[in-house]
């Protein structure tokens, strides 16, 4: 199927061998379309082009402006005052509701977002609000992984500026969601494969979304395209590798997965930090940067030296010490006094944190 270049979207697939008017190949047939090769289209002022059928463009149906028009979107254009107050008294309860994990870089970037007039922010701004209008879920979420996202930035000693840009990040990485029909997102069950196949293309949704507005930062858009990318390969949607992936996109990719297992959901209960850290000990090295995960995980996990625990045995204890080789499986006190080394008793281990 022939299209124009405005109407290819990232995420379809080439239907052939393209080449410039000299002769050179540009990219070849069946390669997916990333914002760079459509960006080198422009360039080589290519514009019309063979796709194949079975790209994703069949994802990429809904209207991006479709949440421009809902009842709630237009009444905050008209009162954006009051949609102001609102967001910020819904971040005051987050900040209420867990006082000990804020971040002070965090609030105070949320703040210039908010009350700095320019066009830019004033976009960013809508879209937060139609995030916290949609889904409360998301909405708190982004939140999160903006926050942990800036604490892994500060860990890894990344200048000011990468941290300010990781919070904005955080918060616009799943904005594609809001073009995700509400009983997919809000299905207490698990999805059907063409349910998850439409749940995915959050990714490219997001990308296209965030690509309306030249002037939000490039990167932003990235991490919404490419937070769900794994650098084994084996993540979604363009299926690419660590030297592929910025450091943006890793770092948001390990603050959304450790969010996502760690808060509650209508289907389960949190997850126990410690059980999340067995995760990326045993299968996140490969997955997410290695480098990154185990600066996380070390510092996570120091976090949380001297605070109560629920053990699998029912027992109440404390964690002494973390151990370097199996991290998740700390020394615990219990109790009663008596000293019990997780690493070596693999029938015990720890099912909750009690403070
Ligand atoms: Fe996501």
């Amino acid at each position: 199927m022939k299209m124009s270049l405005e109407t290819i979207k990232v995420g379809m697939s080439v239907g052939q061998d393209l080449y410039t008017e000299s002769g050179q190949l540009i990219t070849p047939n069946n390669t997916l379309v990333t914002p760079e090769l459509l960006a080198k289209l422009k360039k080589f002022k290519i514009s019309c082009v063979e796709m194949n059928p079975d790209g994703l463009e069949d994802q990429l149906d809904v209207n991006i402006f479709d949440i421009r028009n809902t009842p709630g979107f237009k009444s905050f254009q008209s009162e954006s005052a009051e949609a102001k107050e609102s967001l910020t008294s819904s971040l005051d309860k987050i900040l209420q509701d867990d006082p000990d994990n804020i971040h002070i870089d965090m609030v105070k970037n949320l703040s210039t977002l908010l009350y700095e007039s320019n066009k830019t922010n004033l976009n960013l701004i809508d879209m937060v609000y139609s995030m916290h209008e949609y889904s409360d879920t998301i909405y708190t979420h982004s939140v999160n992984v903006g926050m942990i996202a800036s604490h892994l930035g500060h860990w890894l000693n990344l200048p000011d500026d990468d941290i300010k840009l990781l919070v904005t990040c955080g918060l616009f990485h799943d904005i594609g969601k809001l073009l995700i029909p509400k009983e997919i997102l809000d299905k207490p069950g698990k999805l059907t494969p063409e349910e998850y196949k439409i749940m995915q293309s959050h990714t490219t949704k997001g990308f296209e979304l965030l690509n309306q507005f030249d002037d939000i930062d490039y990167r932003v858009k990235k991490v919404a395209l490419l937070h769900h990318e794994r650098c084994d390969g084996t993540g979604y949607p363009m299926h690419f590798g660590s030297n592929e992936l910025d450091k943006y996109s890793k770092i948001i990719a390990i603050a959304d997965a450790y969010e996502a297992m760690t808060s509650e959901r209508s289907y389960r209960e949190p997850i126990c930090p410690f059980t999340v850290v067995n995760y990326f000990e045993k299968e996140g090295l490969h997955k997410f940067e290695t480098k990154y995960v185990l600066k996380f995980i070390n510092k996570i996990l120091n976090s949380y030296l001297h605070t109560k625990v629920l053990l699998s045995n029912g027992k109440e204890a404390t964690v002494i010490m973390i151990n370097r080789n199996i991290k998740s499986r700390p020394l615990v006190k219990i109790d009663d006094g008596e000293f019990l080394d997780l690493a070596v008793t693999p029938e015990i281990s720890i099912v909750k944190m009690i403070s």
